[in-house]
């Protein structure tokens, strides 16, 4: 299934997901790599890996209703079904996001719903909380809200940090973003109300 994967920064979960789809016996591939920062190093890497990748600068439009007009443009026309958000740092409106319908994924630094929104792994820390980890979604209207499809999660030690945290939560990210697109490239996901069960499982 053609997928595309939307990055505004490093793109570490970009690179799993790339690595994923590099099997041929994986039911998605990467058909464009859309960046709305122009620096952000995730591009250079795909660019070298040999992925189609592009810009769409969301301080070039006026309004986020015409940034993501020129988004869905690009994605169709690089034949995307399915979006991967990784990293990507905009808020989609209800409108691209109805669009997209049940297409597009998520991956969220905690384990939802706890801790939406940004530093989540010093919010765990200074909430006391002994587990923490990370969840891939199908995205809805609201932010970091919306069917879960699966979720990891890793132990709170006594002494990590904010940085040594994210670094156990990410490399379960980089296990479950992989299995989670397979689930929705297999058309196995049914989402029934506010969750989201496996067909098959
Ligand atoms: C990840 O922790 C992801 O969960 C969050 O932003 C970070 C992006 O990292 N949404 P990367 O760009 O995938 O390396």
């Amino acid at each position: 299934v053609p997928t595309a994967i939307l990055i505004s920064g490093r793109g570490s979960n970009m690179m799993a997901l790339a690595e994923a789809c590099a099997d041929p016996a994986f039911p998605a591939r990467i058909v464009l790599v859309l960046s709305n920062e122009p620096d952000a190093p995730g591009l250079t890497w795909a660019a070298d890996r040999g992925l189609p990748t592009a810009v769409i600068h969301h301080r070039a439009y006026d309004d986020r209703e015409s940034f993501e007009a020129a988004m869905t443009e690009r994605l169709r026309e690089a034949g995307a079904r399915l979006v991967c958000l990784a990293g990507f740092m905009r808020l989609l409106t209800p409108g691209f996001v109805s669009t997209w319908g049940e297409r597009i994924l998520n991956i969220h630094p905690a384990l939802l719903p706890a801790f939406k929104g940004l530093h989540t792994h010093e919010r765990a820390l200074d909430a006391g909380a002994r587990v923490h980890g990370c969840t891939v979604h199908l995205v809805s209207a609201e932010m970091d809200s919306g069917p879960i499809v699966a979720q990891a999660a890793v132990p709170v030690l006594a002494d990590d940090t904010p940085e040594t945290l994210a670094a156990r939560v990410l490399e379960q990210e980089h296990r479950i973003y992989p299995l989670a697109l397979r689930l929705l490239a297999e058309g196995r996901l049914h989402v029934t109300g506010a969750a989201c069960h496996v067909r098959g499982a």
